[in-house]
């Protein structure tokens, strides 16, 4: 089976969008399957740099289906302003967009930065684009689906309850400023004109590619350790980055898979909080290190010091 999932083996930025660029040459369909706007994939081709946040960089390529995934939380905005870079420099690719992946709404953005600031000194690093509050409203049924925006009628009706309700949290809880429920109404309007033709059953796009026996590569974001499950918890984003997450995050089944490429870097980086596994926290107590320590004591310190020795 032709697929090819390339993912991170550490906390993400190995450079996966350099390996999937080089891959998606000879794809027809590649997927984004996890995450959302908090991952960046750089690549520079005949088309200059270009940085994605959303789109597959499969985009580059004439003939390419580029899927954003049921399993992606997708910030409208972002879409948007991505979309309009793909039409400013004529990338080739079409774009779909999963009716299921759900919507990042700007509550979601507010209740991320309120939550860290709660959180204090054991605060995450999150990126503040919402993804986690994003994640928690999908699981617990209260999430917005992108395929709703093409019933606005519908999402009238039920979306205004839940900016209550999330209002709710954000003044009685974090004692923030209330969102204004017509303001978000009103921009939810504005997606759907901008993004509803781009809406549909992403999951019939890549089966029928699998179908076809045309290649599809799934396009991971961020990496292993940051792994809701198997990572560094708590300090990981809130999807599944690894094999299981681009199995829920598209729909299709293990046997599809023709190959798994894990990407590393030489040298370890995370961003955001949370620990390195080789990490030291305790200050090693060799010379060098005390008279670093010492040098920065004042004088008369030093010298009862002295005395103390003696
Ligand atoms: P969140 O995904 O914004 O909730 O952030 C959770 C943690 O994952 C933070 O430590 C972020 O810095 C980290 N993170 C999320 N996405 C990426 C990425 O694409 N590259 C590197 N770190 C990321």
């Amino acid at each position: 089976m032709p697929t090819t999932a390339v993912l991170g083996g550490l906390w993400g930025d190995e450079g996966k969008g350099k390996i999937i660029d080089f891959l998606a040459a000879d794809a027809s369909v590649i997927v984004r399957f996890s995450g959302g706007n908090n991952a960046g994939h750089t690549v520079v081709n005949d088309y200059g740099k270009l940085v994605f946040h959303l789109i597959p960089c499969g985009i580059c390529y004439e003939g390419t289906i580029n899927v954003i995934g049921n399993g992606v939380v997708v910030s409208p905005d972002a879409l948007i302003e991505e979309i309009s870079m793909v039409k400013e420099r004529e990338l080739p690719g079409q774009i779909a967009i999963s009716d299921r992946a759900h919507l990042i709404m700007p509550y979601h953005v507010l209740l991320d930065k309120l939550e860290e600031e709660r959180r204090g000194a054991a605060a995450i690093g999150t990126t503040g684009r919402g993804i986690g509050p994003a994640y928690v409203d999908k699981v617990a049924r209260m999430g917005v689906r992108v395929g709703e925006l093409l019933d606005l009628e519908e999402l009238m009706i039920t979306l205004p309850p839940i900016i209550e309700f999330k209002n709710e949290l954000i003044t009685k809880i974090y004692g923030g400023e209330p969102l204004d429920v017509d303001e978000i109404l009103g921009q939810t309007k504005r997606w759907a004109n901008e993004i509803g033709q781009y809406i549909g059953s992403a999951d019939e796009i890549v089966t029928n590619a699998l179908a076809s026996g045309e290649n599809v590569i799934m396009e991971g974001a961020q990496g292993a350790l940051l792994d809701i499950d198997h990572g560094t918890y708590p300090f990981v984003t809130s999807s599944s980055p690894t094999i299981g997450g681009a199995l829920t995050g598209t729909g299709i089944g293990p046997s599809s898979f023709a190959r798994i490429i894990g990407v590393f870097k030489a040298y370890a980086t995370r961003v955001g909080a949370g620990p390195f596994p080789t990490e030291i926290h305790v200050q090693k107590a060799t010379a060098s290190a005390r008279w670093r320590a010492n040098s920065a004591r004042p004088q008369a310190e030093l010298g009862e010091l002295a005395g103390s020795m003696r």
